[in-house]
């Protein structure tokens, strides 16, 4: 990894939660002592969905952004930056979109999956067909190596090998081919066994206090079998216990035995996990209280990396369209 260049991207969804925090952001953390690291808000994929209701936007950026920083990414070691106030991702994204066609964009498997998933929104334009273009945009533009994601995204990075390859046969070999890397994610459920998410309202978020924290844990389903306290529990179909696979990595055998032997009440199986989680979410609450109590800390922070971030794409993009004729 060393000398090598990451990208990765969020759309702004506002604060996050424990389920970005075990997936994406753990990572994104760990790869900045070993390369050197692009972390994009990406606003305008915000828009080829949010369009008709644009008003949390901004906000969301902002909540987003404290999140990071207060979880661990560094401005010192990574530049975070907002893909809107870099204008070269709209122009490298036009460039793209004259090289690929509406078949291929069609096939990327997202664009019909996200057109049935928010069927309420109107998806049928030509800013969401070109979402994966906008993407390779994104990535192209800081001659990326590698671009950690989930699963889902991959179709992306496969669109954005095949977009760098066809300009560089095209014109010149100017654009870097990247490689997607599928980084390890437990899955964390929510609090009702669902996939943890906003839209479900199951969710532990980065910004929880001790007392929601515990409160949204003591409604956690658990071993539905386990009626009295004396009943042997099931710990593999229990949330708690999906949670302390993650959270109480030593103790896990302990947790299990103690829950199968019926040791140990959910009650206080549920107290332990809070404790836990706590032990997590204390210094990200206080470092965001110490970003948020110094005014404009946050936007100078974007201002920063924004400029930094349109250093090195500008100088691709001159490469870029030196590259056909312009
Ligand atoms: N599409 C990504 C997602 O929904 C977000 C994203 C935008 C991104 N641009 C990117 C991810 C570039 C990686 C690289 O999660
Ligand atoms: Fe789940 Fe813990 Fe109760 Fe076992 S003891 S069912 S792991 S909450």
């Amino acid at each position: 990894m060393k000398n090598k260049r990451i990208l990765s991207g969020m759309r702004p969804s506002g604060k996050l939660h424990l389920g970005h925090l075990a997936g994406a952001l753990k990572n994104w953390i760990k790869f900045q002592e070993e390369a050197e690291c692009f972390y994009m808000v990406a606003d305008w994929h915000a828009l080829t969905t949010e369009y008709q209701n644009t008003k949390g936007i901004k906000d969301n950026i902002k909540d987003m952004v404290v999140d990071w920083i207060a979880a661990g990414i560094d401005p010192k070691k990574s530049v975070i930056f907002v893909q809107s106030k870099v204008c070269e991702h709209a122009e490298l994204h036009l460039i793209l979109s004259m090289i690929v066609s509406i078949a291929r964009l069609e096939r990327v498997p997202s664009y019909k999956d996200i057109q049935q998933e928010l069927s309420n929104k109107d998806l049928s334009t030509y800013g969401f067909l070109g979402y994966p273009v906008l993407q390779a945009g994104d990535i192209l533009l800081y001659k990326t190596n590698f671009v950690p994601v989930g699963e889902d995204q991959l179709p992306h990075i496969e669109l954005t090998r095949e977009l760098a390859k066809k300009f560089n046969s095209l014109y010149k070999e100017v654009l870097t081919i990247p490689k997607g890397i599928l980084t390890e994610t437990p899955r964390l459920p929510g609090l009702d066994g669902r996939k943890m998410s906003k839209s479900y309202g199951n969710s532990i978020y980065l910004s929880d206090n001790e007392s929601a924290v515990s409160k949204k844990v003591m409604t956690m389903i658990t071993d539905p079998q386990r009626i009295k306290r004396d009943d042997p529990g099931h710990p593999d179909i229990c949330i708690v216990y999906a949670f302390h696979k993650i959270y109480s990595v030593k103790e896990i055998d302990k947790i299990a035995e103690n829950c199968i032997s019926a040791k140990i009440g959910c009650t206080d199986c549920k107290k332990d996990l809070v404790q836990k989680l706590i032990e997590v979410l204390k210094p990200i609450n206080e470092k965001r209280k110490e970003l948020l109590s110094q005014k404009d800390l946050v936007d100078m922070i974007l201002e920063n990396g924004n400029a930094k971030a349109k250093k090195v794409a500008g100088k691709t993009l001159d490469e870029v369209k030196e590259a056909i004729g312009f």
